[in-house]
């Protein structure tokens, strides 16, 4: 029988309202939180919105997000039987679930096509 663990994923953007989500995930130990979100994204919902790049190389900084209202990295935490709520990072906007706008904001196309740069 295969161990499960339970996530619940902040799901929606700032104009629908934010709501958690609760997912059965199979648990193996030393898995990561990307490793689960990874997975409810191939295995039950492709419209989860999570972002990464480097995947364990602790480089991009690309998969912040809030574990049980902690800042971390998903893609190096680990995940316990427990379970964790994961929610977007706090004071970004949110685009959707999971995903904030962490691009500077000098560097947003609006803030360069300012006259006068
Ligand atoms: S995916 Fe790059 S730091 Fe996590």
């Amino acid at each position: 029988m295969t161990k499960t663990v339970s996530l619940s994923v902040a799901r929606g953007t700032e104009a629908t309202g934010m709501s958690l989500q609760d997912f059965n995930v199979p648990y193996v130990e030393g898995m990561s939180v990307l490793d689960a979100l990874i997975w409810i994204r191939s295995h039950e919902d492709p419209t989860l919105a999570i972002r990464y790049s480097c995947v364990n190389a602790n480089a991009c900084n690309e998969c912040s997000v809030m574990v049980d209202g902690e800042v971390i990295y998903a893609c190096t935490a680990r995940l316990t039987p427990k379970g964790a709520k994961v929610e977007p990072l706090e004071g970004k906007t949110i685009i959707r679930d999971l995903v904030t706008d962490i691009v500077p904001t000098k560097e947003h196309l609006a803030a360069a096509l300012k006259p006068g740069r």
